[in-house]
């Protein structure tokens, strides 16, 4: 297939950075096309670990092109202090080498500042957001009063549209929020200095895509999040600001659908979720503990500790149809090892009733229990198994379910952290 999107299918941190690291060697341009650095999307490459926020997982090969769409916020500190980064361990990015869109939103101070009040203001009914300011910023965006990469080239654009938002903002952070207010200038030396830098980087990544399009070239397009934290899609309002579905690739990174050829889920053998919001199958016992353990389960963003549980069908069969998924990736599965039995969620009881699909009440959400069927589980180290013949049976049977519950084909089969620690079945490329 010349072009396949990447999406996670549970609540994000599902492997993404790794399948699109693994497939980036059959691409020639990676895209990211929605949310922010609050993504972290971890790459193990000969044992050395890079954490990529904004920047797309296909950053190590150096001869391949990794573009920043137009419906990211991205932060430029956090940009520069990435190509920094990597530029220490060797990696030099120049604009040969990464694009960023002219119409990506930028994340202003305001938008952090706004976002951590916001959380500490609503005490315990908290989302739990990274506190990157990407919440405020798409807020921003859709209110038509956002500051976007293209004003980088402008700086007196940028100084004055600075200037208006910070009239609004710090009025809104001290009179309501109770927070300091931000010094207008002091915001603009800072946000003029760091476009300097960031201006050999901005381009029509819409245009750049057409081009790869028009000379065959391969494009691999990175989700960040995942389904389930989607702003239609998710579990509302304990969700990004995003859309991580497939559709979005169109909007977000400036393609028709007809240019999507294969979207891939990553799926994790179990369920995570970072901050709050509703979670059926989650463990809060030593089997949870075991699993958040061999998994080390620690957002790669925030350092906190992830919720963990069983693996939830009824929320990867709503992701297959939301996506239109082709086929999976099921990663750490490794992690699994040891456990006697295993379960899997299939659907929902809701009020004595059986549900397959997740409710939009969250109250609901709250009433649902889930159904599980069990498998048992296998005791063998399966990190080394690089071909489904060398996955004990147990294993196999596993990934099995997952196939035959959802649908959904799995293609890849992910054993541990490293790049080569990975059963290929098929690669959609
Ligand atoms: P992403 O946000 O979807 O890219 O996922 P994260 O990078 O936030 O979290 C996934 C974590 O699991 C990272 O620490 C990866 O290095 C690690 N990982 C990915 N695949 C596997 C796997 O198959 N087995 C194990 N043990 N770890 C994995
Ligand atoms: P990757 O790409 C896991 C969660 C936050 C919070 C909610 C809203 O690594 O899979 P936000 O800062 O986006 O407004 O927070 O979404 N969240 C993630 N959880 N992985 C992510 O990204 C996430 N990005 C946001 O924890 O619950
Ligand atoms: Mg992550």
């Amino acid at each position: 297939m010349s072009n396949v999107v990447v999406v996670g299918t549970q609540w994000g941190d599902e492997g993404k950075g790794k399948v699109v690291d693994l497939l980036t060697a059959k691409a020639d341009l990676v895209v990211r096309f929605q949310g922010g650095n609050n993504a972290g999307h971890t790459l193990v490459v000969d044992g050395k670990q890079f954490i990529c926020h904004i920047i797309p997982s296909g950053i190590l090969y150096e001869d391949k092109k990794c573009l920043i769409g137009n419906g990211l916020v991205v932060d430029p500190e956090v940009l520069l202090e990435e190509i920094r980064d990597l530029g220490e361990l060797g990696t030099e990015i120049s604009p040969k080498r990464l694009s960023l869109s002219e119409k990506a939103h930028i994340i202003m101070p305001y938008h952090k500042a706004v976002d951590l009040a916001r959380e500490v203001a609503k005490g315990k009914t908290k989302i739990g957001t990274t506190g990157r300011g990407i919440g405020p910023c798409y807020e921003d965006k859709v209110a038509r009063t956002g500051v976007r990469a293209v004003d980088f080239t402008e700086p007196d654009t940028l100084k004055e549209k600075i200037t208006a938002n910070l009239e609004e903002k710090n009025f809104y952070l001290t009179k309501f929020l109770n927070a300091e207010p931000l010094d207008v200038q002091a915001v603009i030396d800072q946000y003029l200095g760091m476009a300097e830098e960031l201006k050999p980087f901005i381009t029509d990544v819409s245009l750049e895509l057409e081009q790869a399009v028009n000379s065959n070239r391969k494009i691999l397009f990175e989700g960040a999040q995942g389904t389930h934290l989607d702003i239609d899609h998710g579990t509302y309002p304990f969700v990004t600001s995003s859309n991580p579905v497939a559709g979005n690739v169109c909007a977000g990174a400036g393609i028709g659908p007809n240019q999507l050829h294969h979207v891939l889920g990553i799926v994790k053998a179990y369920t995570t979720r970072v901050g709050a919001g509703p979670f059926v199958t989650e463990l809060t016992d030593e089997t949870g503990d075991y699993i958040q353990e061999r998994g080390v389960e620690f957002g790669a963003t925030t350092g906190r500790r992830r919720r963990c549980g069983w693996l939830d069908l009824a929320v990867v069969r709503d992701s297959a149809r939301l996506n239109g998924l082709n086929s999976f990736a099921v990663t750490k599965l490794d992690v699994l090892t040891g456990l006697e039995t295993l379960k899997i969620c299939v659907g929902y009881e809701l009020d004595g009733e059986r549900i397959n699909s997740r409710p939009a009440s969250l109250k609901k959400m709250a009433r649902c229990k889930p159904v599980y069927e069990e498998l048992q589980g296998w005791q063998e180290d399966i990190t080394g198994a690089r071909e489904l013949g060398q996955l004990p049976s147990r294993a196999r049977e596993y990934v099995k379910a997952i196939e035959e519950i959802t649908g959904v084909p799995a293609f890849i089969i992910s054993v541990g952290p490293g790049r080569e620690q990975t059963v290929m079945v098929q690669n959609p490329f």
